[in-house]
């Protein structure tokens, strides 16, 4: 070939990167590994094939980790923790730093022993994943020296189990490692089965960096392996996978008490509006969908392209994915490499070949033999369409077109995920109206697929919860430093021997919508003071129930849209219509329990005052992320909550957290004391005259036990929390499975509901999710 047919053709020539070095650390190792334990390699067990899914080669024999393995690990990592939160926020910053410093003084290596095990091209891991690598372990250096003075009250959780997936296997070990031992944990991680080679390269790192042992510990193994680790003592699993195995961690974990981080799958929109600037877009989408050959849980994988554009759009698209390469991912000129493994190149084609809608394109590109996928473009299917619906987990973009903004914003949510968005328009005013409409954890502006350390990552809805980055995610990895006492089960005073018969009927209905409703079942049951008088009658409220007021709740869901100072007066307004009433109320406390209830009516007057407060000073943050823009973190409304509320101080138990919720824009459906439901059934009329929207609050009295389960497995209710002295953690995290809304329940532990402790941010937090939107400057 002479120069100048290069010069005609523009054809590249082969950039092979050399894996020589790789191949040696290999070899250092016999091609066989066993786990990393305290602190030094573990003797090959039963041991299966990590493959290069490019050529098929064997690359390494890895150890499946058996049960006793994990308790191994774990036994180490128990060990070695109190030392290591012991140990000063700088010298923990220190480990991390000499972390960071060898991921970069190693990251060719990195690089390219994580191409050869995942077959993403080597531009991607030597560009992205190893960069982003070592930027997380500086970051949690800098969170591990600034937090003794930032979060003074903040405990490590102890020792943390991490399981992850193959699709960024370096990166996400960063992500979980960085934070949980910034945070003063230790931690055993259990690499995916397809790509476990970095992560033992990292622990053969980490002892060059003076890590103490057992701070950090590998198992390697398939799903039995994480399994085995999930079912162990551990203090908190935090998981990147399937949403499948996420809701199977979900019903494991229910009721242990172990704190639980889930990032899940997606799929996640990629809105192009008419004034975009399509070139651009384009380039974007070739980052959204070709990344890793697809295989990213936040993969802008549903095209949505204005329709005015959209013949235009598919046909420069098409052109620019027929200039794709794929093939030898060690090469620097590829674009596209090899899918995981066979199976997962199997789960692909099914998809798409059973897929009887629309029109598929399939570049126009040379397909190397073996594991390779083509970058695909199916147009022309309907909102409907599986392949619409289902995460597809490769280089598989389908399209639908879109109208209007109102259109592409419910297209965009149609979906039960909800983990990244990505919009395209030259207007500002277009893309800040959109951006707070998409129900993700992460929105891009002009821009897709940006990461970093300081810039809060993860889902809502079936997408998981949990942030990993920024002091969000450091958060996941810590606790209060005091714990509640065991909380004892309260029971309603008896009904006497020889019950009064009531004068006239004083049964208190449920709130629904703003209106008082008889209960479905047509049931109700009497309340006794302490000394055996009839106060009362309350609703037994039923499934049905709870199905009407989360339908109010959500009619109720402008709410979200007031503006927080609107808000903090109607709070104020409760606040002050409580206290003209504070007498009577003190009255009702005493007899429903038998002690004075001054102090808790002012206690809760004083909590009303301090979510008005915090309405509108729970602030976000524009993140200091390295690219000319902002990232801003901005706190948005969980949704609809589900709440049952305190037995103990039960009027203010109830206000210590309807007030932070509804402060943030939530809805709720709140199932008050069972024993006490007077003291919340009293507060009806209050509410009424307090300019509170109808269906913000909704109250619906009756067992805890009975309402629990009907409000977890809700398909529309966002979030369950319990402060019910009847112990239903475990129920309420199991059942919250089915769409795996957030949880927070007080795993029978008591909260004092007078101190400190029972308000403020821990409640804020629950009551809102960060929405990360990134916008970068200029032209
Ligand atoms: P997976 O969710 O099965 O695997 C992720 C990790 O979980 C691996 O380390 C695996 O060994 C472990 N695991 C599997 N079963 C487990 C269990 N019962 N308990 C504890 N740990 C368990 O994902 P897989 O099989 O690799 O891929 C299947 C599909 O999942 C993909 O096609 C894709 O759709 C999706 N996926 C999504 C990811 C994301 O980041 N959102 C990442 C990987 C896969």
């Amino acid at each position: 070939m002479t120069v100048r047919d290069i010069f005609d053709t523009m054809a590249y020539g082969p950039a092979p990167e050399s894996n020589a070095e790789a191949l040696a650390w290999l070899r250092k190792h016999g091609q066989t590994f066993g786990h990393w334990i305290d602190g030094a390699f573990t003797k090959p067990g039963q041991t299966f094939a990590t493959r290069n899914p490019a050529t098929g080669a064997e690359l390494a024999q890895v150890t499946q980790g058996t049960e006793a393995d994990v308790a191994l690990a774990i036994a180490a990592a128990r060990r070695a923790q109190p030392k290591w939160a012991k140990l000063s926020g700088h010298q923990r910053a220190k480990h991390l730093y000499a972390l960071a410093r060898l991921v970069q003084k190693h990251s060719r290596l990195l690089a390219v022993l994580e191409t050869m095990d995942n077959g993403k091209p080597i531009r991607e891991s030597r560009d992205i994943d190893v960069p982003l690598v070592a930027r997380h372990f500086y970051y949690h250096a800098g969170l591990a020296q600034l937090m003794a003075s930032e979060l003074p009250d903040q405990h490590p959780l102890g020792v943390c189990g991490a399981v992850i997936p193959w699709n960024f296997p370096l990166l996400m070990l960063a992500w979980k490692v960085a934070p949980a031992l910034a945070a003063g944990n230790t931690i055993v991680l259990k690499p995916a089965e397809f790509t476990p080679l970095t992560a033992l390269l990292f622990a053969d790192l980490s002892r060059e960096a003076g890590l103490p042992r057992g701070v950090l510990n590998i198992v390697t193994g398939d799903g039995d392996t994480g399994a085995a680790l999930v079912a162990s003592p551990v203090d908190k699993i935090a998981f990147t996978g399937s949403t499948a195995v996420g809701r199977k961690i979900r019903e494991a974990t229910a009721g242990t008490g172990k704190a639980l981080t889930l990032e899940l799958g997606g799929k996640s929109p990629y809105i192009v509006f008419d004034d975009a600037d399509i070139d651009s877009a384009i380039e974007g989408l070739v980052d959204a969908i070709w990344l890793n050959q697809g295989q990213v849980c936040c993969a802008g994988s549903r095209l949505l392209v204005q329709e005015a554009i959209a013949d235009r759009f598919h046909a420069k698209l098409k052109t620019r994915m027929d200039g794709l390469r794929i093939g030898d991912p060690l090469d620097k000129c590829i674009d596209v490499g090899a899918i995981i493994d066979p199976s997962q190149l199997a789960a692909i084609t099914a998809l798409v070949d059973t897929n009887t809608e629309g029109t598929t394109y399939r570049a126009a590109t040379p397909l190397p033999q073996g594991c390779f996928y083509p970058p695909t473009l199916i147009t022309g299917l309907s909102a409907a369409s599986p392949l619409m619906q289902e995460e597809i987990f490769g280089p598989v973009l389908v399209s639908m077109t879109f109208r209007t903004p109102e259109e592409a914003v419910a297209l965009a949510n149609n979906t039960r995920y909800g983990l990244a968005a990505t919009l395209w328009t030259e207007n500002i005013n277009l893309a800040l109206d959109i951006a707070p409409k998409l129900r993700a954890g992460v929105v891009w502006v002009n821009a897709t697929n940006l990461f970093d350390a300081a810039a809060g990552f993860g889902g809502v809805r079936e997408s998981g919860f949990g942030r990993e980055g920024g002091w969000e995610g450091l958060l996941a990895y810590l606790k209060p430093a005091i714990p509640g006492k065991p909380l004892r089960p309260i029971a309603a005073f008896a009904e006497p021997k020889s019950p009064e018969t009531a004068e006239i009927d004083r049964t208190a209905k449920l709130y629904v919508g703003g209106k008082q409703a008889r209960p479905d079942g047509g049931y109700s049951k009497p309340v006794y003071g302490p000394r055996g008088q009839l106060l009362g009658h309350a609703g037994i409220g039923n499934r049905k129930d709870i199905r009407n007021a989360v339908e109010a709740a959500h009619a109720a869901k402008g709410w979200a849209r007031t503006t927080a100072h609107a808000r903090a007066q109607v709070l104020y307004y409760i606040a002050e219509n409580l206290s003209a009433r504070a007498a009577e109320f003190s009255q009702r406390l005493r007899d429903l329990t038998g002690t004075s209830g001054t102090a808790e009516v002012d206690a809760a007057i004083d909590r009303l005052f301090t979510y008005a407060a915090w309405a509108d000073k729970f602030d976000g943050a524009a993140k200091s992320v390295p690219l000319r823009g902002v990232a801003l973190a901005m706190p948005e409304p969980t949704g609809v909550i589900g709440i049952l509320t305190s037995d103990e101080a039960p009027l203010l138990g109830m206000i210590s957290v309807m007030a932070p919720a509804i402060a943030m824009g939530n809805t709720t459906v709140i199932v008050p004391s069972d024993p006490f439901p007077l003291a919340a059934t009293d507060l009806y009329q209050v509410l009424d005259t307090s300019d509170l929207p109808a269906g913000v609050v909704n109250i619906v009295t009756g067992p805890h036990a009975d309402l629990a389960k009907p409000m977890a497995t809700h398909m529309d209710i966002d979030a369950v929390w319990s402060f019910s002295s009847t112990d239903l953690s475990r129920q309420i995290e199991s059942a919250s499975a089915t769409n795996l809304k957030r949880t927070w329940v007080n795993h029978g532990r008591a909260l004092d509901w007078f101190s400190p402790a029972a308000q403020g941010r821990s409640f804020l937090r629950q009551a809102t999710a960060v929405k990360t939107v990134w916008i970068p400057y200029g032209e």
